[in-house]
């Protein structure tokens, strides 16, 4: 019997991650602890909100005191601590909500659960959920490895560069047991439509522009958000304590050549004439320290625990385009009230 307290699960990825612990895992009792901001939506995780096994906590992590009285009521197992703000244009217009929730809100993280079980942290976990961009830009070739040095560019970045470091120190001064991943890009279903490929499938639907930052020379590598889902169950569990592994789907693209080939496929699926949707291209003023490349070499949590990607990227992406062409009225939702207004700051 293991409890488990999951940080961030009515976001994108952590939706899926506590499904798939929820189902997984009937045995393990699982507490989704989410503030709900714009990005939160327990819409995303609805088809497992009656499980016997499953709760939800309505809290902030930036609260610390009411971090540290969930932690004296529970007797956590383990945290996978996904809560962020996640969106780098977001963090450029407003980065001071970054600090707070994605530095404060993992020092308080630590700090419960340092002052909770640090006479004994026999059994203990602590999971920190990062990105790549910690790493910050690679040029034409290389890839990052888990010995990069830290050089993030975005105040998104630098907020997550310093969450990390905190989990390592804490690691190293207090004995926290920590594991620490750093992803590559993830799509798939409820990712919010403000990042690349919901905005762009979105946009294609209701035939509105495809807005394309700088020249679209920029080179993200893309992993289906289930694998990322898969590789976190297995870091969890089997990962060695105080590691870092990279996660990545060794598949990068070109921002330009990964629209147009969107653009190809939702022509077809909604029986557009081609070249149709490539028509709705525009190139807009770039994004300020726009990273050139991010690549992952993803050897480590391979060869250690046996991790790769389950499906091909045209798999991801088509099972990706048909869950947000099969469900129209979750985009509708959400793509109402707060973020209308930001989308009209940031496209105007
Ligand atoms: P998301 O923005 O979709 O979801 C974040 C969730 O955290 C939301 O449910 C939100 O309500 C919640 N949250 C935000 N601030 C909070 C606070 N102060 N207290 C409690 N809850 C709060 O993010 P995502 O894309 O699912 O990313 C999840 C994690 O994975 C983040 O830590 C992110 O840095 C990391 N990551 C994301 C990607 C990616 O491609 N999306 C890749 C690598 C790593
Ligand atoms: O690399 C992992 C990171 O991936 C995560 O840590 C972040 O949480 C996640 O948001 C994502 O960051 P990116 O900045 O790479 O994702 P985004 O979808 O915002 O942008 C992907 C690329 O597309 C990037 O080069 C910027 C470009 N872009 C993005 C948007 C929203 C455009 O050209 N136009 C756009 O409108």
């Amino acid at each position: 019997m293991k409890s488990i307290l999951i940080t961030g699960g009515a976001g994108f990825i952590g939706s899926h991650v506590v499904r798939r612990f929820v189902k997984k895992y009937p045995e393990y009792q699982i507490y989704n602890l989410d503030s709900l901001t714009y990005a939160g939506n327990l819409e995303n995780i609805s088809d497992i909100e009656q499980e016997p096994n499953y709760t939800f906590i309505k809290a902030d992590i930036t609260d610390a005191t009411v971090l540290s009285a969930l932690f004296k009521e529970h007797d956590f197992d383990g945290v996978i601590h996904l809560a962020a703000e996640s969106h780098v244009d977001r963090s450029i217009a407003n980065p001071q909500v970054f600090v707070n929730t994605n530095v404060t809100g993992t020092l308080n993280l630590l700090n419960a659960f340092k002052d909770a079980y640090g006479e004994n942290f026999e059994g203990k976990r602590f999971y920190h959920i990062s990105t790549d961009e910690v790493y910050g830009t690679l040029g034409e070739n290389g890839l990052f490895t888990e010995t990069t040095p830290y050089a993030p560019n975005s105040p998104y970045s630098a907020s997550k560069a310093a969450s990390d470091h905190f989990v390592r120190a804490y690691g190293e001064t207090y004995g926290l047991p920590y594991v620490l991943t750093n992803c590559s890009n993830n799509y798939g279903p409820n990712h919010f439509p403000e990042k690349l490929i919901p905005l762009f499938i979105n946009n294609i639907i209701q035939n509105k522009p495809l807005p394309v930052y700088g020249d679209g020379n920029y080179t993200r590598d893309w992993l289906f958000v289930l694998d990322h889902a898969i590789a976190i169950d297995l870091v969890f569990h089997k990962g060695r304590n105080h590691e870092t592994y990279n996660i990545g789907g060794f598949n990068e693209w070109k921002n330009i050549d990964l629209v147009k080939l969107l653009c190809g496929i939702m022509d077809e699926k909604l029986g557009r004439l081609s070249g149709d949707s490539e028509k709705l291209i525009t190139y807009v003023k770039d994004r300020p320290g726009h990273d050139l490349r991010y690549a992952i070499d993803a050897t480590k949590i391979n060869r250690e625990l046996g991790w790769a990607p389950t499906v091909t990227f045209e798999e991801g992406l088509n099972f990706t385009i048909d869950w947000f062409l099969n469900n129209k009225d979750w985009l509708k939702n959400v793509t109402s009230g707060a973020y209308l207004n930001y989308y009209n700051k940031q496209y105007s």
